[in-house]
């Protein structure tokens, strides 16, 4: 039986933890057979200490051996590519992404997750299309993949089930920031899901948990070297969260961006993002090209129609509604207004991620109830030049009076300069 207090204690000391043992520890956590009270002491001795790359690769293992492992590979005998986000606002990628990289004949697979504070999930957009499902099975999930080419779904329940509880322990117990735990929580996840070549795009700014550009390398290679540990292909972009990722934050008004970015009508950061993941997907399957001949494909895609075509294919597969008028709308659109002549000189991620929560797009605990229609679109972005009363933003809300509130935050969000700011690429790197 794995002696909880005296790994807490070595941890706590400095000392290295051996695989066993470790693995041990998380494999009885997940068994209910130790209590959360020695994980959380565990979790935070790890976050002073830290882990190594041994022990990472071991809580790594461990979290993935809690429970089910699929194999798309085997079950389609083809490369299934997937990709990921460490999170930020605005960030609806994958939704362009997976229909155009289908669109280009490559498998695209992915389980994902539900928002929670200023960040948005992926499962919550795609429940604003009426009558979509997020809860496939295993089964049903491969099927859709070989079938159609693509699916986005809910987590299954029984994938990676120590991950589950150990995020729930570290959220309310301050330990998520820390670089391995993070990595072995993502990595887990994705390894178990099955795919054979993994994009992550590791957000780095104000919106997003990696406040530096040198504290997203290292999140981003640890976790490259934890997918080629459990063989997989592994690119990473390091990308730009200092202002909300394209027009729209808030769900359905996502979904609408991303039908206007599948028809080549997407704000130009996003189109680029978009692209340069599909690309490095395209440049991982098994079509035998590479990342330039990957991007023409993709670009291709857009302009002849079949991403958007693929994109009705898979909102159809599970179950939805793929008419842009079927999505929700807000009762009130109101107009934010520049309250001078000049430049965007910044918008706060944050901030307007927070103005979007507040109207009722995200949720503060889990059990929140998410408002479908609301949200907060930015016309104009950083580096834009503005007249003075030139519309800045729209905010999408339920009434007046959330309206009004929304309205003067995302304003304070703004912040305008005399000449246009210096504006970084929105993919400042890429690893691998
Ligand atoms: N996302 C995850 O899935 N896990 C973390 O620990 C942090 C972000």
């Amino acid at each position: 039986m794995v002696h909880a207090a005296e790994l807490i204690r070595r941890k706590r000391d400095g000392g290295k933890i051996p695989a066993g043992e470790l693995s041990e520890l998380i494999l009885e956590y997940a068994r209910g057979n130790v209590p959360d009270y020695q994980l959380a002491a565990f979790c935070m001795a790890v976050y002073f200490r830290g882990l190594d790359g041994a022990e990472t690769f071991a809580l790594t293992d461990a979290m993935i051996q809690s429970g089910e492992t699929i194999d798309l590979h085997s079950a389609l005998g083809r490369t299934v590519v997937d990709k990921h986000s460490t999170g930020g606002v605005g960030d609806k990628t994958s939704l362009a992404v997976g229909p155009i990289v289908a669109a280009c004949g490559v498998p695209f697979g992915k389980m994902s997750g539900r928002g929670l504070g200023h960040t948005g999930g992926t499962l919550d957009k795609l429940e604003s299309i009426p009558g979509f499902r997020v809860e496939l099975s295993t089964g049903e999930f491969i099927e859709q993949v070989r079938d159609v080419g693509l699916a986005i779904i809910g987590q299954s329940a029984n994938l990676v089930p120590a991950d589950k509880l150990l995020y729930g322990l570290r959220d309310v117990t301050a330990t998520v920031d820390n670089v391995s735990l993070i990595a072995a929580s993502i990595m887990s996840k994705k390894i178990a899901a099955g795919a054979d070549a993994i994009v992550l795009d590791v957000k780095v700014g104000d919106g997003a948990f990696m406040k530096t550009i040198e504290d997203a390398r290292e999140l981003a290679e640890l976790m490259r070297e934890l997918g080629r540990h459990a063989g997989r292909k592994v690119a990473c972009l390091l990308t730009d969260m200092d202002q909300p990722l394209g027009y729209a934050v808030g769900n359905a008004l996502e979904i609408r961006e991303t039908i206007a970015t599948l028809r080549g009508q997407g704000e130009p950061d996003f189109t680029e993002l978009v692209l340069s993941a599909a690309a490095h997907l395209l440049a991982f399957s098994d079509l035998g090209i590479d990342q330039a001949a990957g991007r023409e494909r993709a670009v291709t895609a857009v302009q002849d129609g079949s991403a958007l075509a693929m994109y009705e294919r898979w909102i159809a597969a599970q179950g939805g509604d793929a008419a842009e008028g079927a999505l929700p709308s807000a009762a009130v659109v109101r107009e934010v207004q520049a309250p001078q002549a000049g430049y965007v000189g910044a918008i706060g991620a944050v901030d307007i991620g927070l103005a979007a929560l507040r109207l009722g797009a995200g949720r503060r605990t889990k059990a929140d109830h998410i408002d479908h229609s609301v949200g907060v679109v930015c016309h104009k972005k950083r580096g834009d030049a503005v007249d003075a009363r030139e519309a800045l933003a729209q905010v999408h809300a339920r009434d007046d009076e959330s309206a009004a509130r929304a309205a003067e935050e995302v304003l304070a969000a703004y912040t305008f300069a005399d000449a246009a700011p210096a504006s970084p690429p929105i993919v400042l790197e890429t690893i691998g």
